[in-house]
């Protein structure tokens, strides 16, 4: 490879490569230095040895036409000065941290596929997609040992259009034949089962490796209908708002009916409510957000739902065959692209809340060893991790789910909107484009690495272009997703092994 430069100050943190001239040198591109150490370039700028007033008179007189004051040694004189960050250092075929700086002084090259030999594929290997230096995109793949990552939460942020979803879809595409994760997808926009074009629906092993639910579905997938009777009063915490004696309102019912509380919260009359301490009003108020909330209502004696997701008859199982499926490393996609948000949220959490609560027993009765990882994507994310949304069962998995092994995968517009500490506890960022100077602050401020200089670097990210940033990581990774219909239709070519 060429030399495109020369460090030539700085400190650790911030070198400064004078760029060679006839050379173009990219943000966010990896140059290697000695071939063992790999740098970042985080920033660009104009540097001249000559004066400002030099450099405008000159500029003046070539613009207004005295065409003789060519510049004596151009190339010397004026160059671009590079910005650079120590990223990993190679050391017997592994990765470290830096802790030196390179020789002042030293030449500066591209890096190219043999400078990451040492990158290899982790156990349960989670394909992410290939090392990109700048735009360039390398023949290297890039894996996160997905047992691991999976359980200590994903987040995906990103303003709109940068690959979110794409980058879901990828991840899932590899995920489905791997039976050491069972997933949850909450999917609103009804973009990953595939349902009019390519989807998870069209992997070879779809048929025995995902269910898909919706109010409406296809040949093959399954009616999402939930019986009231499997709504318990801790699924609406944090989803509704609800004053404290409308909750405990709720539990006493609960606690003497059971099953059928909902129904005879909507039977009971005036006088029952007082036998239990509830008064008339707190009673009609929770019956009208109920009602809001899941469509049931009271006719004489007689409570019905007028939902097309929630019945009063049949589907009393339906719970359990999804989260059985995500226990045996199933992945269920749940339509809820017709659903308003406070129904999708409510049944989401219903589900997740089984499923978090299945595998608390497990831990409890040391069987979670045997179980697969499970993870819930969730999009719009701060709608549940939001400081203002309730402490609902996703805060919950946010804050200890990873010592059940069930973990979040969050996407979102909104960093900023999720409170710190959560952020914290999500231990693997794949960080796409963001031009909000805002939003990119509160993603570098939580991350595994130190991004303190990359703000720039993370703004310039095109389509698809990321960067990895996790515990599991020995450095932050700069990455290109491959676009999902590329990967999907190598399948027709009965080339499945794409990724390799
Ligand atoms: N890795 C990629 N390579 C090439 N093109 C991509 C890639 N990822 C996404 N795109 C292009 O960008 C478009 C938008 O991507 P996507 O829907 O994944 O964005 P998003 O971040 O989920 O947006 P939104 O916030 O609106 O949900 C895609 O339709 C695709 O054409
Ligand atoms: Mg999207």
């Amino acid at each position: 490879m060429t030399t495109v430069g020369q460090i030539i100050g700085g400190e650790y943190g911030e070198l400064y490569i004078r760029q060679k001239a006839g050379q173009t040198i990219e943000i966010g591109e990896l140059l290697s230095v000695g071939g063992n150490v790999i740098l970042q370039v985080h920033d660009l700028g104009y540097q001249s040895l000559m004066e400002d007033d030099d450099l405008a008179r000159i500029s003046g007189m070539q613009l207004e036409g005295y065409d003789e004051t060519t510049l004596m040694e151009e190339e010397i004189r004026n160059y671009i000065n590079a910005k650079a960050k120590l990223l990993v250092h190679v050391k017997n075929g592994e990765a470290k941290i830096p802790k030196k700086l390179p020789p002042f002084f030293n030449r500066i090259k591209r890096v190219s596929e043999e400078h990451f030999e040492f990158l290899d594929e982790p156990e349960n290997g989670l394909y992410l997609g290939k090392i990109r230096s700048g735009s360039r995109v390398l023949d290297v793949p890039v894996y996160i040992d997905g047992k691991k990552a999976l359980s200590h939460h994903v987040l995906i942020p990103a303003t709109t259009g940068r690959g979110k979803s794409n980058l879901v879809k990828v991840m899932l595409w590899n995920l489905i034949p791997k039976d050491y994760c069972g997933m949850l997808i909450i999917d609103p926009h009804d973009e990953y089962y595939g349902r009019n074009e390519l989807g998870a629906k069209d992997h070879p092993e779809a048929q025995n490796k995902i269910e898909y639910y919706s109010p409406n579905p296809p040949k093959g997938g399954f009616s999402l209908r939930l019986n009231i009777d499997l709504l318990k009063p801790w699924d609406l915490r944090g989803i509704i708002e609800l004053t404290s004696a409308q909750t405990d309102a709720m539990y006493v019912y609960h606690e003497e009916y059971k099953d059928k509380w909902l129904t005879d919260l909507f039977m009971s009359d005036e006088e029952e409510a007082r036998r239990h301490g509830i008064q008339e009003t707190t009673l009609e108020v929770l019956r009208r957000k109920l009602s809001l909330a899941i469509d049931v209502h009271r006719e004489r004696s007689r409570v019905y739902c007028r939902s097309s997701i929630f019945t009063t008859r049949s589907n009393e199982n339906m719970l359990n065959q999804i989260v059985d499926s995500i226990e045996m490393g199933k992945k269920i996609i749940l339509d809820t692209s017709s659903m308003p948000q406070d129904k999708e949220l409510l049944i989401a959490g219903m589900i997740t809340n089984r499923l978090f609560n299945r595998y608390k027993r497990y831990k409890e009765k040391g069987e979670l060893d045997g179980k697969p990882t499970v993870s819930v994507v969730i999009e719009e994310a701060p709608r549940v991790l939001g400081e203002r949304a309730g402490r609902n069962v996703f805060h919950t998995i946010a804050r200890e789910g990873r010592k059940f092994r069930v973990g979040l995968i969050a996407i979102t517009q909104l960093s900023s909107m999720i409170p710190r500490e959560l952020l914290a506890n999500m231990n693997t960022k794949i960080i796409l484009g963001n031009e909000m100077r805002s939003e990119r602050e509160a993603i570098i401020g939580s991350v595994a690495q130190d991004l303190s200089k990359d703000s720039k670097n993370i703004a310039s990210l095109d389509r698809g272009e990321a960067i990895v940033s996790s515990i599991f990581t020995k450095f932050a990774v700069p990455i290109k997703i491959d676009l999902f219909e590329d990967i999907a239709r190598t399948k027709d070519k009965k080339n499945l092994m794409f990724f390799n």
